[in-house]
């Protein structure tokens, strides 16, 4: 029996690792033990406990609790308490998802114990190193000892930062896995509190849109504008940092036609997209739920790692800018997007265990 260490700690590595630990228990518990470790990066029930319980995934075995902070001592935090589990504890390999400031901690602290790295959502390159997830992405890769790339364009990136042979596979999105399995659930679980007229998702975290306030009011701005000259209802569920910056602003009230919500749950999140309209939002998971769902989107950033999505149509870049987001979401609210074929067979965590095990 083969023992794994998987890393989790921000909200969507949740929903990540969902999809593979159902499958390690359903179908290869005689092969493989699974243990996770909560950083505690994101802590609230709402970014973190209720995740585990809907999506039932094992709990932690390991909770670090680390809390926020700088992305420095966040991360040293995270690195000093994984590296204390696996001296005590032997792993025959750690797997870590995405790019947050977990896996950097999770992918530094095997690698200099040598315990093998699996990388899931390896090779995305946004170009842009003034993300902190960006800087995450590329040392993820480049200590990993095996990168399960969601797209052809994520294999292609790793080819060129030389990647070659096995070490990188084409898996295919774990995230597809999940929508496709938990869509028809959510649509029929959908709480009352997700509007049933048409009407406009939106959602804003990234800290270059939050800390930056001409950045946080032009979107807002934007987003009255959609509701009150443009008569769409928007719903608004908001990050914990979003909410904080707005408070600290002191702006004008929100127009009512903007719904503020506390943040969503997995299956409120996916019930909503499947109701909405048109997305406009800076999370790189939502804009791939969006098209997952079939929904236009306007993505309120410069630039995106998931190119293929803007390739195929199904959305714009329109960055923090009021002008460019009102003429993107007219033009994206005429689009259905087509079904896409960019991101594997719906059976990506199938693949990942079984190219661990072998
Ligand atoms: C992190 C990830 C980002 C991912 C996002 C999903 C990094 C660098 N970024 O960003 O890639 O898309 O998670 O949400 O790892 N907070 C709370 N309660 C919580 C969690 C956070 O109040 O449960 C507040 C804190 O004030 C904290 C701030 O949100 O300082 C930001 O949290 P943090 O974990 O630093 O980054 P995210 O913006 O969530």
């Amino acid at each position: 029996m083969k023992r794994i260490l998987t890393i989790v700690g921000a909200r969507p590595q949740f929903i990540k690792a969902a999809a593979i630990s159902h499958v390690i228990r359903d179908k290869y518990a005689g092969q493989l033990q699974e243990d996770i470790l909560h950083t505690g990066q994101h802590y609230d029930d709402a970014m973190s406990g209720r995740f585990f319980t809907e999506l039932d995934i094992p709990l932690p075995k390991y909770n670090l609790g680390v809390g926020s902070g700088t992305h420095g001592r966040q991360t040293a935090l995270m690195l000093n308490g994984i590296e204390d589990i696996l001296l005590r504890e032997r792993y025959d390999g750690l797997l870590v998802y995405g790019d947050t400031n977990s896996t950097l901690a999770g992918a530094v602290a095997a690698s200099k114990l040598q315990v093998p790295v699996y990388h899931v959502e390896a090779g995305l390159r946004s170009f842009n190193r003034a993300m902190p997830e960006e800087v995450n992405r590329i040392v993820a890769d480049h200590v990993s000892t095996l990168l399960f790339a969601p797209t052809q364009t994520a294999m292609q990136n790793l080819e060129n930062e030389g990647f070659a042979g096995s070490q990188a596979i084409f898996s295919g999105d774990v995230m597809l896995d999940n929508v496709r399995h938990y869509s028809p659930i959510a649509l029929q679980s959908a709480s009352s509190s997700i509007p049933d007229t048409p009407f406009v998702l939106a959602t804003v975290h990234r800290d270059f849109n939050t800390d930056h306030p001409e950045r946080l009011k032009s979107i807002l701005s934007a987003l009255c504008t959609l509701a009150e000259q443009h008569g769409t209802e928007v719903f608004f569920p908001i990050h914990p940092r979003t909410r904080q910056r707005i408070d600290s602003m002191r702006i004008a009230p929100l127009p009512s036609r903007i719904r503020i919500v506390p943040p969503l749950s997995y299956l409120e999140t996916l019930a909503a997209l499947n109701r909405s309209q048109l997305v406009l939002t800076d999370s790189g998971g939502l804009q791939k739920e969006a098209y997952f769902c079939g929904r236009p989107c306007v993505i309120l950033r410069p630039e995106t790692e998931w190119v293929e999505i803007v390739e195929a149509g199904a959305a714009m870049l329109a960055d923090a800018d009021e002008q460019r987001i009102l003429v993107a979401a007219r033009q994206m609210s005429e689009i259905t997007p087509s079904q896409p074929s960019q991101f594997g067979d719906g059976h990506a965590a199938d693949t990942i265990i079984r190219h661990i095990l072998a």
